[in-house]
Order: structure tokens, then C-alpha cells, then sequence
């Protein structure tokens, strides 16, 4: 009897939990708009994006480059190679293919992107220089081969002091649950 009373209380508590992340995850998608814009040379960032516009319910748009970037183009080993000539000048604005996401109709974007040199590629300066991100909270994520995202945030902090920046994250090899729980915590601060 004890056993049986025990099993249906653990199987109620479980079902309320689901219920709770339901409703939190319902709330994420309901209560602020958001877009997820990111760009991905190689398909990391973009599984994170794809991740976190799946658990707000945002639009997710991709940072197209005018010129996709080869292989040659990311040899980091080659002084030479486009994103190397591009990150050694910070005035570098790599050309934007015709995406026009409509950021007006957004609160909140997230805004995406793969570490360079300890940096947000240019592509992402180009993004922001050609929208009005005023009054919008932008959330940095990015994926890496181990750097953190902080320098990125303190240099496009540095580069757009009106904008409203949160701290970011890295989302390496994040799942859906860490993308959740953090995802609360951003709409949470709003
Ligand atoms: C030109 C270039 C520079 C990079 N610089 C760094 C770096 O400074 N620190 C780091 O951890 N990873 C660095 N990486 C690795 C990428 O950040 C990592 O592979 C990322 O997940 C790629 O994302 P993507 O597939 O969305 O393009 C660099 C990659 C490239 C192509």
C-alpha cells in the first residue's frame, strides 16, 4: 500500500514538473517576440541558432555573406586568407546577400555567430550597421573551438555603446535543456 501511495506521488510530482516546463516554455514563446539572426560559415552556430528558435518560438534568419566564404577563405594558418585580412581590420564590413528581416517587429534578437580571432566575425558589424537596433535587446550566442564569447561582447559593446547588450553565451555543444534554462533566464531579465 505504502509502495503503491509512494509511486503515485513520484508519478504526479514528475507530471507536474512536465507541466511547469510546458508552461515556461509556452511563456518563452508567447510573451516576447523575438528574432535569432546568425551567421555560420561551417554549420555549428547554426545548429545552436535553430535550437534556440525552437524553444522561443522566434524567427530564425541566417546572416548571408554576398560572397560565400570557402575553405581558402577561413585558413586561419594564412595571413593572406580572406578572414584573416578581414579580422586584422576592423573597419572590414564583408557585403550582406538581400536578407531583410523585418527587425522592427522585434523585441528581442538574438544574434549569433562562430569566435575569429576572439572576435565576432565582421559579417556581424556589417548586420548591425545596417539595421536600427535601437531600443531592441541583443543577446550575443556563439560557438567556438574553445574561446569564450566575453572579448566579443566587450568589443561590440565597445563598437555600438547605444545598443542594449546582454552578456551572451556560448553555446558549444549545447542542448536543448541548456539553451531552455538560459533562454528563461534572458526573458526573464527583460
Ligand atoms: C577564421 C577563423 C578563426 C577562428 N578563431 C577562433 C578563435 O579565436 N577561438 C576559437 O576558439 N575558435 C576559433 N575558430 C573556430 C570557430 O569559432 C568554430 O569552429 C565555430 O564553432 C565555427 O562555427 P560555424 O560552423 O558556425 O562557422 C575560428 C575559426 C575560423 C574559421
Amino acid at each position: 500500500m505504502n509502495k503503491m501511495i509512494l509511486t503515485l506521488a513520484a508519478v504526479m510530482t514528475m507530471s507536474f514538473a512536465a507541466c511547469a516546463q510546458n508552461k515556461r516554455e509556452k511563456s518563452m514563446q508567447t510573451e516576447n517576440k523575438s528574432l535569432v539572426v546568425y551567421f555560420s560559415a561551417t554549420g555549428t552556430t547554426a545548429q545552436a541558432a535553430r535550437t534556440i528558435a525552437d524553444v522561443t518560438g522566434g524567427t530564425l534568419c541566417e546572416i548571408v555573406p554576398q560572397q560565400a566564404y570557402t575553405s581558402d577563405d577561413l585558413d586561419w594558418n594564412n595571413r593572406q586568407s580572406r578572414s584573416s585580412v578581414e579580422m586584422n581590420n576592423p573597419q572590414a564590413r564583408p557585403a550582406l546577400k538581400d536578407t531583410k528581416p523585418d527587425v522592427a517587429a522585434y523585441d528581442v534578437i538574438f544574434i549569433g555567430y562562430p569566435i575569429w580571432w576572439d572576435q565576432a566575425p565582421r559579417i556581424i558589424n556589417t548586420f548591425i550597421e545596417s539595421y536600427d537596433l535601437k531600443g531592441k535587446t541583443l543577446v550575443p550566442f556563439a560557438t567556438s573551438g574553445g574561446s569564450g564569447i566575453s572579448n566579443s561582447v566587450k568589443e561590440l559593446r565597445k563598437a555600438y555603446p547605444d545598443l542594449e547588450w546582454q552578456d551572451g553565451k556560448l553555446l558549444n555543444r549545447a542542448g536543448r535543456n541548456t539553451v531552455q534554462n538560459w533562454v528563461g533566464d534572458v526573458v526573464g531579465k527583460q
